[in-house]
């Protein structure tokens, strides 16, 4: 008996292996253990055995059950597995590399912007922050500007549902929200926060209704500057502003002030600069930013009282000074996500 059971094992595990699907086991499993299966038909031959050896057949007709079951469990394993994978389809190495993109790099304007803050930060200033929408207040009215100034215009600014909130950004004043038109907002914002003295650099978005073209972008970025200390002259502003240009564009670089209007500076400058550095184009003065000595008014507005504090402000635009720096000359290559473009500066 031992000999055929020994066989049917070996049958067994031979066939096995050969199977692909779960209805095959089961019709080749049938013939082995269902009720006409070659070890069923064996084990009923131990009826027929002298009675003295029936123990022993047993106790090997069960070794062999065991036996067979492990075989029999262990292919079922396999089929199952089998039948995931081709669920699931191939198998995914999450390590390897992206076909698609090496590493990223940062936007152009987002170096620039970096580049500009870090020369800022080597003298003292530090990183202050405000809200995108913003209201008329911090945007015009604490910074002096009439309440018919074409800036306020629709036709220049943004306005945003007054029924729209904005977490909890702050409404002192002004009701309407708005997306600001430049960084000069944060001056306000910073001044009622904390008392001076102070120096701090704005750097963000900001929005005007304009229409796209070569020079002008709906959106675009700036940084805003503001110095406030006992004693703040013209001349500290014209120094950083030097010291600012010629780190950016080379020891070459000048600068020149040209007297504006802005309601919250008096005096007010534009700055224009020119660089050797820069070629063709830097042998012309071109006007970058606006500039000026806070106005008493700003001031009074913060609660800062303005016979004991001065300061400078200024703000420029950061696509400018990419676009200069980097010979550029049209702001929406900036803007439209041409990795053929992006790239060269990456
Ligand atoms: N806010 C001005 C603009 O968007 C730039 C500017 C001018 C900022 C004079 C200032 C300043 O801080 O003092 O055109």
């Amino acid at each position: 008996m031992e000999s055929d059971l020994q066989q049917i094992l070996a049958d067994v595990e031979e066939a096995l292996p050969a199977i692909e699907s779960k209805a095959q086991f089961e019709q080749y499993k049938a013939t082995v253990v269902g009720p006409n299966g070659k070890f069923t038909a064996a084990t009923k031959t131990i009826g027929k055995l002298p009675p003295a050896e029936r123990p022993g057949a047993g106790k090997l007709i069960n070794e062999y059950k065991t036996r067979l079951q492990a075989r029999f469990d262990e292919a079922l394993r396999r089929l199952d597995s089998a039948e995931l994978a081709a669920k699931v389809g191939p198998p995914v190495d999450v390590t390897l590399p992206s076909p698609d993109h090496g590493p990223g790099g940062a936007h152009l304007v987002s170096q620039v912007r970096e580049e500009i803050c870090s020369i800022l930060r080597k003298i003292g200033f530090v990183v202050a922050d405000g809200p995108e929408a913003e209201t008329e207040y911090f945007c015009f009215d604490a910074l002096n500007t009439p309440k018919d100034h074409p800036a306020r215009d629709l036709h220049d600014t943004y306005y945003i549902h007054p029924e729209t909130r904005f977490g909890n950004v702050s409404r002192k004043g002004g009701e309407r929200f708005l997306l600001r038109t430049h960084t000069s907002s944060v001056q306000i914002r910073t001044m009622l926060e904390q008392p001076p003295p102070l120096r701090i650099i704005a750097p963000g978005r900001c929005f005007r209704r304009d229409t796209a073209d070569a020079t002008h972008s709906a959106n675009f970025h700036q940084i805003e500057a503001l110095y406030v200390d006992k004693g703040v002259t013209v001349r500290d502003l014209k120094a950083d502003l030097d010291y600012l240009f010629r780190s950016l564009l080379g020891p070459d670089a000048e600068t020149r002030f040209r007297p504006h209007y802005f309601s919250y500076t008096e005096p007010s400058f534009e700055v224009d600069f020119r660089s050797a550095h820069l070629g063709k184009v830097g042998s012309e003065w071109m006007e970058i930013m606006g500039c000026g000595m806070v106005d008493p008014a700003v001031f009074a507005e913060v609660g800062y009282d303005p016979e004991v504090w001065t300061g400078y402000a200024f703000g420029l635009g950061i696509e400018r000074i990419a676009m200069t720096l980097y010979g550029i000359d049209d702001i929406r290559y900036l803007y439209q996500n041409d990795f053929r473009f992006l790239r060269q500066f990456a």
